[in-house]
């Protein structure tokens, strides 16, 4: 029997998750089960579109539809409630990242799926990606030697904070929109957690001359606990001419070994008459068809949704506990230790000061 999922928030990456949920329902793992998307507008479309039950309000969803799991695709300061209730509810839970922007509430999502025993995953789908796991695999085999330092640089374009949620992007930054992805990789790769953080930005240019109240581009530097020293560049004011939507790229040096990842631009470009240079991260997500012509997507941006309905499914069959899976999935511990990095940049920002985390 498969699983049945429910999607809690149905906008722009929401869209994602319906569809990694539906196509699992061809080989019969999970069922894309209900929605709940607050906007009657989208709810709508939702609703013609993926041709499953759609709830304006996500407690009458988890109420009335006999769920297995959700996820959580709601923006950032709006995760944590429905966690808490979804897994009070007895639901598996999936939450995009971050998990919370305060660690308070990543303890209290923490807690509650801890209670009710429920599995709670949160959506790094940079771990998934097949050039960030070689590297993961080769750091952790030793053959990098001892990791001395590396920089990362996340930069979404204009578009992202402006069109797309100029009302929640006050309510965002660039490292909690951004920046939050290559921490927890970098913490994956290198295997160790931040010792202490130092961060400036700068917060103008969005705000004078787009009307959008946030944070324009914010420097990190990270030290861990192993003693390797990391940049993390996150900004979103790219011109709206930059190639794609994102820019972004890791670096990373070892005491027998350099590893440099374009995370963007995977080899593959094009240019179409007035559309000029596009570059694409085709290891994201590849629209493809599939031999009964229905449309199907792969890479890392499907397979980390999917990966948590085939952990419900295996909890669900009694294959594995959530003990046996500790470890092997992006958990609420470790979107809290990535939500205690971001806090540590925006508190260094304000005060100028170095945080010690440990
Ligand atoms: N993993 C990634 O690469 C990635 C990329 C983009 C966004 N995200 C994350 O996904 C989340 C959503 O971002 P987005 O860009 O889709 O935002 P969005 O504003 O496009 O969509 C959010 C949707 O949630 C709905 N919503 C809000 N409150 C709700 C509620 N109580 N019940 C039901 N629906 C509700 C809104 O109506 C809206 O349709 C954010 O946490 C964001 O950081 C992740």
């Amino acid at each position: 029997m498969p699983v049945k999922i429910g999607v809690i928030g149905a906008g722009k990456f929401g869209t994602n998750h319906l569809n990694a949920f539906r196509q699992m329902s061809y080989t019969g793992v999970a069922e894309l089960a209900a929605v709940a998307e607050a906007n009657p507008a989208r709810a709508e479309e939702v609703r013609k579109e993926y041709g499953c039950p759609v709830y304006l309000d996500y407690h009458e969803m988890l109420e009335k539809v006999d769920l297995d799991g959700v996820s959580v695709v709601t923006p950032d300061h709006l995760h944590r409630q429905i966690t808490v209730d979804a897994a009070k509810a007895g639901k598996h839970v999936l939450v995009e990242k971050p998990l919370d922007t305060t660690v308070e509430g990543c303890d209290a999502m923490i807690r509650a799926a801890k209670d009710s025993r429920v599995l709670l995953q949160v959506d790094f789908h940079k771990r998934y990606d097949p050039d960030h796991r070689a590297l993961e695999a080769r750091v952790k085999a030793g053959e990098m030697g001892d990791i001395l330092y590396g920089s990362v640089y996340m930069e979404d374009r204009i578009d992202v904070p402006v069109d797309w949620f100029p009302h929640w992007a006050p309510n965002s930054s660039p490292t909690w929109f951004l920046g939050v992805h290559f921490f927890d990789l970098v913490r994956w790769a290198i295997k160790s957690e931040a010792r202490t953080v130092f961060a400036t930005g700068s917060r103008k240019f969005l705000k004078e001359v787009h009307g959008v109240d946030t944070w324009d581009s914010i420097s990190a530097k990270v030290d861990f606990v192993d003693g390797a020293s990391f940049n993390f560049d996150v900004s979103w004011i790219l011109p709206r001419g930059f190639e794609s939507i994102v820019n972004q790229a890791i670096r990373v040096v070892g005491t027998k070994g350099v590893w440099e990842i374009d995370s963007q631009d995977r080899g593959s470009r094009s240019c179409i008459e007035d559309e000029g240079m596009r570059t694409y991260n085709n290891n994201f997500l590849r629209e493809q068809t599939d031999k009964y012509g229905r449309t199907v997507y792969r890479g890392y941006g499907a397979e980390s949704i999917e990966d948590f309905a085939y952990n419900v499914a295996l909890l669900k069959d009694g294959v594995k506990t959530l003990n046996d899976m500790s470890g092997m999935y992006p958990s609420g511990e470790d979107g809290r230790e990535v939500t205690r990095i971001a806090v540590a940049v925006h508190e260094s920002i304000d005060t100028g000061q170095v945080i010690k985390l440990r």
